[in-house]
């Protein structure tokens, strides 16, 4: 990963924050995007103290101007774009009698307009310079379902309609798309949801990182298209 550009959404938090801070240890230029300003400045100084050159773009990914200039000021900076992890998302597990119409527009929102609007911009610019890679960690709510996850499945299901429909438009460009379906990780993300889980169980950041780093691995000429990572009490649910 040494001197390749990758722009992480959701770069404040959880897992995107984590994978940041991996891909700083390995030498990555790190485009990073988040709404929050001084958590993403946090995560951006604690990049370059891990020796990597990061810039730090307070981007909303639901607004297609923040995005255009998201995409604008990495190209400014680094000249050129090898990578993009859509980290950037939001939450909502609650029974179907109880999901609201904000619940609804919000997961959409964030979690497949969000995803597409990104990914084809920064596919667009990715094509000038003969392709790259685009890793979203889906989450396994993208390929199951469970109670109360209506919302948010629907958003994530989206999502990876959206991203395969990408990848056969782009197949023959250089452009690769992974898919990751992680299972529940440990991060800020479960704060905000009503429901009882065992936090202690999940995946870590780092797990999650770890995954994300290993598809922008991929050998040069291959893609890891799809893969599931469970925590070892949920195999195969
Ligand atoms: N945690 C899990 O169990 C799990 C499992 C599988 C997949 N995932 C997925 O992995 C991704 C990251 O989740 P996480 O666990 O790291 O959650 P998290 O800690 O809550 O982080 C979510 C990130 O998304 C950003 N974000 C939210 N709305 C945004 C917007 N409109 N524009 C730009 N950024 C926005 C947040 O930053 P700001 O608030 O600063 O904008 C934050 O950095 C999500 O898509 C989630 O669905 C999570």
């Amino acid at each position: 990963m040494k001197d390749k550009v990758v722009v992480i959404t959701g770069a404040s938090s959880g897992i995107g924050r984590a994978t940041a801070l991996a891909l700083a240890k390995l030498g990555a230029r790190l485009g990073l995007a988040a709404r929050n300003y001084p958590a993403l400045m946090e995560v951006t100084d604690e990049a370059k103290r891990l020796g990597a050159q990061a810039v730090a773009v307070p981007t909303d990914v639901t607004q297609k101007d923040q995005v255009a200039d998201l995409v604008s000021e990495v190209l400014a900076t680094f000249g050129r774009i090898d990578a993009l992890v859509n980290c950037a998302g939001v939450g909502v597990i609650r029974p179907i009698e109880q999901l609201t119409e904000e619940d609804i527009d919000r997961t959409y929102a964030v979690n497949t307009k969000g995803v597409m609007l990104v990914s084809q911009a920064v596919g667009m610019a990715m094509l000038k310079t003969g392709g790259g890679r685009i890793v979203t960690p889906v989450g396994t709510m993208g390929r199951y379902v469970m109670r109360g996850s209506a919302a948010y499945s629907a958003s994530k299901w989206g999502a990876v309609g959206a991203l395969k429909a990408m990848a056969t438009e782009w197949q023959r460009n250089g452009i690769s798309i992974s898919l990751l379906y992680l299972g529940g990780v440990n991060s800020p993300f479960w704060d905000a949801i009503e429901m009882k889980v065992q936090r202690d169980k999940m995946l870590s950041v780092d797990d999650a990182a770890q995954a994300i780093v290993l598809a922008l691995q991929a050998p040069a000429n291959g893609v890891l298209n799809e893969m599931v990572l469970q925590p070892e009490s949920h195999q195969f649910i």
